[in-house]
């Protein structure tokens, strides 16, 4: 029923099984599958007609991180429930750069459990910035997800979330890769993309692979980045993108490179015969047109403090009737966060923004990462840290922000902001 500027999609929620480890499946949930959901794209410009359908227990919401779409009833917040049975269908035109986001439940409070339970998806999309950039781009062949998460498998194979619960974040030993434990990939071209998605609750991931092998970061949370980084270890934050490039120009069949996680292996990749490709990525990528702040804009100033159940949001916890800020429409603004936590054992506080992609001004005044240079939507705020992020809203709208560490979003430090 494709026309060339509509588009359909049917997305249903719903409880199935899954074999994850010899023995007893463990019972999962996903968007269309038994869990996560196939890789959703949109293309930018064209009108989306998204069913949403709701065959679980109980009541979800569809939360498109990285989406800009006017919020809270598209954005799929807290404020967009769908009730167990129902269907309900939004439509959205996307006006954004490329990019790797993703879908996932945003219930208060229980957006940590239903994640933890298998609900994630990836959505890319897609526009014009990367054509004639030569980057991998066949997907499921150079182009790949790569949705990190972890888990806790009890005795029987299950994932046991209250048993397991913890206020500043559930975690488990075994990592669960796009729903996969021990994951294999053929590698069939010389080079390859990997999409990466931090989809876990709580987890930050330290990404390097065997030999120290160098790869080559193009993209981070909602663009291409100004210029490609090359580097050999990589930290991502909950919620965080980063989409890199691998050259195994080094290697030859039956080779395997691994993907690490501090000590901890990911995924396997297995080297097959390939055809040599001397193509190089160019050293400009995107060009950032963002105008400059106004001297005269107050900074907003965000406060996130505490650990465990304490943890809170400018001194408060969420609310759902209470609009904490607003900010006009097109208003370029720096917001000025900050972690209170103790430099020595606080934890670091991935702060996102709904509906919008910000940059990344300053980190306690220094300039941020040489990854952080693209339009990012989540940005990981070390323990004594404050960063400054540029933040404009481009679609009428409220919007929540929050700490990404889910379990601390459900703990209440979130708090919204509407645009008008
Ligand atoms: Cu990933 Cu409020 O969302
Ligand atoms: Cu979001
Ligand atoms: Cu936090």
């Amino acid at each position: 029923k494709e026309t060339a500027t509509d588009a359909w999609y049917t997305l249903t929620a719903q409880a199935g099984e899954t074999q994850m480890l010899p023995g007893a499946k463990t019972k999962t949930w996903g968007y269309g599958t038994s869990v996560l959901g196939q890789t959703i794209v949109y293309q930018v410009g064209k009108h989306n007609h998204v069913t949403l359908q709701n065959q679980l227990p109980e009541l979800t919401t569809f939360h498109w991180h990285g989406l800009g779409v006017t919020g809270p009833y598209v954005d799929g917040g807290c404020h967009a429930p769908v009730y167990p049975g129902e269907s309900k269908t939004i439509d959205f035109t996307l006006n954004q750069p490329g990019a790797t986001t993703w879908l996932h439940p945003h219930p208060c409070p229980s957006t940590a459990e239903q994640v933890w339970r298998g609900l994630a998806a990836m959505v890319i999309v897609k526009d014009d910035s990367e054509n004639g950039l030569n980057l991998p781009h066949d997907y499921g062949v150079d182009d790949i997800p790569v949705i990190l998460q972890d888990r806790f498998f009890e005795d029987d194979n299950q994932w046991d979330y209250r048993k397991r619960y913890d206020p500043d974040g559930i975690q488990g030993p075994t990592p669960v890769i796009n729903g996969t434990v021990n994951p294999v990939f053929d590698v069939t071209t010389q080079k390859i993309r990997l999409r990466i998605l931090d989809g876990a609750n709580r987890r930050e991931w330290r990404l390097h692979f065997s030999d120290d092998l160098p790869f080559v970061q193009v993209a981070g949370d909602s663009s291409l980045l100004p210029h490609p980084v090359t580097m050999t270890h990589l930290m991502i934050t909950c919620a965080e993108r980063a989409e890199i490039v691998l050259d195994f120009k080094d290697y030859q069949a039956d080779d395997t490179v691994t993907l690490f996680t501090d000590d901890t292996p990911l995924i396997q990749f297995k080297i097959h015969e390939f055809s040599a490709n001397h193509t190089t990525i160019p050293e400009r990528l995107y060009t950032i047109h963002t105008p400059e702040v106004d001297s005269n804009t107050a900074i907003r100033k965000i406060v996130m403090s505490g650990m465990d159940e304490m943890v809170m949001l400018d001194g408060k916890k969420f609310e759902m009737e209470r609009i904490d800020a607003t900010q006009p429409i097109g208003l370029e603004q720096y917001w000025d966060i900050t972690n209170t936590n103790d430099m020595k054992d606080g934890m670091v506080h991935p702060f996102h923004v709904h509906g919008t992609e910000f940059l990344v001004i300053s980190r306690n005044g220094k300039a941020p990462y040489p990854n952080e240079h693209g339009y990012k939507d989540t940005v990981g705020v070390n323990p004594g840290e404050t960063v400054r992020i540029q933040v404009r809203f481009y679609l009428p709208g409220l919007y929540m922000y929050h700490c990404h560490i889910l379990e601390h979003e459900d703990g209440g430090m979130m708090a919204q902001i509407q645009s008008f």
